[in-house]
């Protein structure tokens, strides 16, 4: 079913608890949604708790600003919402699919689909430029296409840098071509883990604006940021506080909901 085709509901977030006149639930809505998901590490001599008992949803469309202080389980979240970890307890499901049963192939597929990430620290290949290092992610995902790369890099305003090597590029410029990187496969959710954490004012502007412009463009964003600009910008914050979710306020902003369905 197509984006236009789908059953479209404005209104306010609070009201979407059961009250809706059209009948979809926050739940309904989810793309995202994870119930008592708890995480501990073993070793060291003692299991270390990151994330303890979160449950909250994320509805399609919807920019989450994840915050708390250093150590408090903000990546342990992001990895598992990016499926590159597993819970070890509590149900989380991504576009209304429990992934728990999923083979590590099948896992992988998956995330190619339905995930693209931003990271603080960029992990480009180095001996790569900038071109290859987007094509890369669609020759993981099925097939490379270099006009639909350079349209990519050109979209974040790299269209002439896209022989450089990463090395070759300002820290502003690795993160933009990430940027590319995480859009190539067309993921409906974007992750992104501090993506300005490494950036100066001037370049964090322009982050901020790529996003903003994602996000009008119907991406599901979540974002951990220490940055309270950054966090102003998206619609709601969830916060941590050692390993526990103590803040996740729905309500406020209008936002566009669609089924997590509706987006297949
Ligand atoms: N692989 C691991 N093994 C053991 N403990 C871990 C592991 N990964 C994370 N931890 C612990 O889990 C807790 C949460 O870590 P996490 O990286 O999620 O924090 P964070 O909120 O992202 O912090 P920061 O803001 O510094 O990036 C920390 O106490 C950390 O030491
Ligand atoms: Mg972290």
């Amino acid at each position: 079913m197509s984006v236009s085709e789908a059953k479209v509901v404005t209104g306010q977030l609070a009201n979407l608890s059961g009250n809706d006149p059209s009948g979809n639930t926050r739940d309904d809505c989810a793309v995202i949604s994870l119930k008592h998901v708890t995480r501990e590490y073993a070793g060291h001599g003692s299991v270390v708790r990151a994330l303890e008992d979160a449950t909250f949803s994320i509805v399609a469309g919807e920019w989450v600003a994840i915050t708390g202080p250093s150590g408090s389980g903000k990546s342990t979240l992001v990895n598992m919402i990016g499926c590159l970890d597993r819970p070890t307890s509590g149900e989380l499901k991504i576009d209304n699919i429990n992934t728990a049963a999923m083979t590590a192939t099948e896992l992988d597929r998956f995330r190619a689909d339905k995930i693209g990430f931003i990271f603080q620290q960029f992990h480009l290949i180095p001996y790569l430029s900038a071109l290859e290092n987007v094509m890369l992610a669609q020759y993981f995902h099925s097939m490379t296409d270099e006009t639909e790369a350079k349209t990519a890099l050109q979209r974040v305003g790299l269209g002439d840098r896209i022989s450089h090597l990463p090395s070759e590029l300002s820290g502003g410029e690795q993160q933009r071509v990430c940027i590319a990187r995480a859009l190539i496969n067309n993921p409906p959710i974007l992750l992104a883990d501090e993506p300005t954490g490494n950036l100066d004012a001037a370049n964090q502007k322009i982050v901020a604006e790529l996003l903003q412009d994602l996000h009008r463009n119907g991406h599901t964003i979540v974002m951990v940021t220490h940055d309270p600009e950054m966090a102003g910008l998206a619609q709601r914050r969830i916060a941590l506080s050692h390993g526990k979710v103590f803040c996740h306020p729905v309500g406020g902003p209008m936002v566009t909901l669609r089924r997590a369905t509706d987006r297949l």
